[in-house]
């Protein structure tokens, strides 16, 4: 059939940084698929307009980031239950002219540590979690849908963690980030949600000395791939995942969605996702 082609892409604003296109690119090659996946630079003011737009013209979804996570949640026609718990929607599927939110951010980051932990990660443990932007929103909750018993969460603006904490109940407590170190014992798993430790940002600054010898270390940064958390992690001999996993898992979803095949995350994307 002429014109088949199946088109998605990534909405944001600024957008040009994103390696989406590279990582769909790549599954698309590999299953020789007719399908295309672009950086989609949308204003917000433009946002619902474009979005039904591209319904009607036979888009088969798209990825949405910053600054259009929430707004996407909004304009959507239907969500997922994942999608209206975080509060926030990362990928957006059309089916039959109506729009469809989901979230994967927080399955990405589950199906990374299972990916690269393999038994490693017990979560029948508690974890602690620093920061309580969106990224923590999402891991929150897919940690507690994965049976997590207990959550600490450590943030410099404690009411910004009470907030987020508030709709989990018992299962999260809060606590000031400078209070951190001595929250660790008991943990299997410790998570950097903060921008902390990104390329231009200054470092996160956490004392692991009081952390379980088995416990799980993990970043959502993945610029660079060994942040300055992971690497003191690597020092005391927990065991250390990054965060180029969770931004390569939470793609599959939606990949599957659009263009009807399920693709795997292995060695040779990773490698081809940290080429510049
Ligand atoms: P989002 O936009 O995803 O909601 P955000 O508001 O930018 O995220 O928050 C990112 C996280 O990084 C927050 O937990 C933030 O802490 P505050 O809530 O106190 O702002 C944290 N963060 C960013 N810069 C930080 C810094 N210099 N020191 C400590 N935490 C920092």
């Amino acid at each position: 059939m002429i014109g088949a082609t199946k088109r998605a892409g990534v909405i944001g604003w600024p957008v040009e940084h994103s390696k989406s296109p590279r990582l769909h690119g790549h599954w698309l090659a590999k299953f020789g698929i007719d399908g295309s996946y672009v950086h989609l630079p949308i204003k917000p003011e433009d946002l619902e307009t474009s979005v039904r737009k591209m319904v009607v013209d036979g888009w088969q979804g798209a990825n949405v980031t910053i600054p259009h996570k929430e707004a996407a949640l909004t304009l959507a026609d239907e969500a997922t239950p994942r999608a209206r718990a975080i509060g926030a929607a990362n990928t957006l599927i059309f089916r039959e002219g109506r729009i469809i939110a989901d979230n994967t951010d927080g399955y990405g980051f589950i199906e990374n540590l299972h990916d690269r932990t393999g038994a490693a990660w017990d979560h029948a443990r508690p974890a602690v979690v620093l920061g309580a932007g969106g990224a923590a929103r999402a891991i929150l909750h897919a940690l507690i849908d994965a049976g997590v018993p207990e959550i600490c969460v450590a943030n410099r603006t404690v009411a910004k963690a009470a907030t987020l904490a508030a709709p989990f109940g018992d299962a999260v407590r809060v606590i000031a980030l400078s209070d951190v170190d001595n929250a660790l014992r008991g943990a299997g798993l410790i998570v950097n949600t903060t921008s902390l430790g990104m390329t231009g940002q200054p470092p996160l600054n956490i004392d692991l000395t009081g952390a379980d010898d088995d416990a799980v270390a993990t970043d959502i940064v993945y610029t660079p791939l060994i942040t300055p958390f992971l690497a003191s992690a690597q020092a005391r001999g927990l065991t250390v995942v990054d965060g180029l996993g969770m931004l390569l898992h939470q793609a599959r979803p939606g990949f599957a969605a659009w263009f009807g095949a399920e693709p795997q995350v292995d060695d040779e994307l990773r490698q081809l996702m940290v080429t510049e």
